[in-house]
């Protein structure tokens, strides 16, 4: 595995070189990225020695390979271990601040495995609002905490504040990678897809154009991240092979309705992609209907139900309820009311202004309104992209 491993400015930063090598003779690549103030403990040649690799540390220096290698450095690495990560770091991780390489990188990382191994004063530790910033860095799913241990301290004490030595540290990562952290794992997730076919005849039907990748790319994403899920689809060319999600295809709205009525009691939380039809014939001949007379033919159609609304009507305490919306005039009013008449937790606004996005093609470009007054604007995206950042600001995020 790939291993960032960031070192800050405490007294236990003497002990990094030990702790890559550790992580080394184990088989991980390990790239360090320390702080201005950890290089006064521990040096750069020791780090570069131990790690074969040049040390991360200045957002700005010429030897970077661009100016954006924290997103690199995040997308290169399989987890961040920050040992020792001092008062500082934590308070900056737990508040958003991006000041320096290393709380930049630890930001972009937010999204993968963190751990973080805490070391300082004890007076430090239990100082309210570092207690206050662990509860919240805690609560974070991909996040884990290594310590700190009690003991001797390099003040002079005695107390909790000691980092955890390299071997537990060491340890704790491999188990990381055994187990790694899936924030919904436990959560059953009902995804609808696709079109809906409305049949006239034994031969023809009326459809619309979605292809189902967005509803396809939810269901990888929600798997991806532990959960179980359902995804009922209306006809696609697409298929699915994850042990974790349960496909169902049908093919008219009603045989949708059906289906996500029946699975969305067990369910945490639904997202309603597909492209349901809102009306269909009344009468569905048999048989193919033959041309009759030159005057045209007239069909008669019925409304379907609303699964949306029927589910935001059924709705428990608990569950999260997701919609799509495609509008073409008054975009954000007309999501916003869909959002409340609906009773939703947030609706995924299509861009229809943009080309790429929308129908038949893999790229797409989302607002996400909350039901709490959030927005969330999209850039243009691979469809899996907004699928994940969906399933990240929706659902793993609100946890
Ligand atoms: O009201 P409108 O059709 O624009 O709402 C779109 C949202 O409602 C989408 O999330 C779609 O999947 C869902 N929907 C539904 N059942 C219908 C119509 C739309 O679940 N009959």
């Amino acid at each position: 595995m790939r291993i960032v491993l960031g070192i800050t400015g405490g007294i236990a930063a003497y002990k990094a070189p030990q702790l890559v090598r550790l992580l080394v003779k184990a088989g991980h690549e390990v790239q360090c990225a320390a702080t201005d103030h950890a290089l006064q403990f521990v040096t750069r040649v020791s780090l570069e020695t131990v790690s074969g690799r040049p040390l991360y540390n200045d957002l700005f220096s010429p030897a970077n390979n661009r100016s954006t290698e924290h997103i690199s450095l995040k997308d290169w690495g399989d987890a961040l271990v920050v040992a020792p990560a001092t008062a500082n770091f934590i308070g900056k991780l737990a508040n958003g601040i991006a000041d320096d390489a290393l709380s930049t990188l630890a930001l972009a990382f937010c999204g993968k495995p963190i751990m973080i191994c805490p070391a300082m004063n004890t007076q430090m530790w239990f100082a309210p609002p570092m207690q206050r910033n662990m509860g919240y860095l805690r609560s974070l799913p991909l996040l884990s905490v290594v310590g700190p241990e009690g003991g001797e301290l390099a003040c002079g004490t005695t107390g909790d504040g000691r980092m955890s030595e390299p071997e537990t540290i060491a340890k704790a990562v491999e188990a990381l990678f055994a187990n790694p952290a899936m924030p919904l794992t436990g959560q059953r997730v009902l995804v609808t897809a696709g079109p809906t076919y409305e049949r006239i005849d034994s031969v023809r039907f009326v459809g619309n154009y979605s292809s189902g990748n967005m509803g396809f790319a939810l269901a990888r994403s929600l798997a991806a991240h532990g959960a179980e899920v359902d995804l009922v689809s209306g006809p696609t060319h697409l298929d699915i092979d994850h042990p974790a999600v349960h496909l169902t295809r049908v093919e008219s709205a009603r045989e949708m309705y059906d289906v996500a009525t029946a699975l969305y009691p067990a369910c945490q939380a639904a997202i309603l992609s597909a492209a349901v039809a809102d009306y269909r014939p009344e009468h569905t001949a048999d048989h193919k209907l033959k041309k009759q007379s030159t005057d045209g033919l007239t069909l008669h159609m019925v409304q379907n139900p609303d699964i949306l609304a029927s589910l935001g009507a059924s709705k428990r305490k608990g569950q999260t309820l997701i919609g799509f919306a495609l509008e073409t005039d008054n975009e954000e009013a007309n999501a916003s009311a869909k959002l409340q008449r609906k009773n939703l937790d947030y609706i995924v606004l299509n861009s229809l202004r943009d080309k790429g996005a929308g129908f038949g093609v893999d790229t797409n470009k989302v607002t996400i309104m909350g039901r709490d007054g959030s927005r969330l604007d999209s850039p243009l995206m691979s469809k899996q992209q907004v699928a994940d950042l969906i399933v990240e600001h929706c659902l793993i995020h609100q946890q």
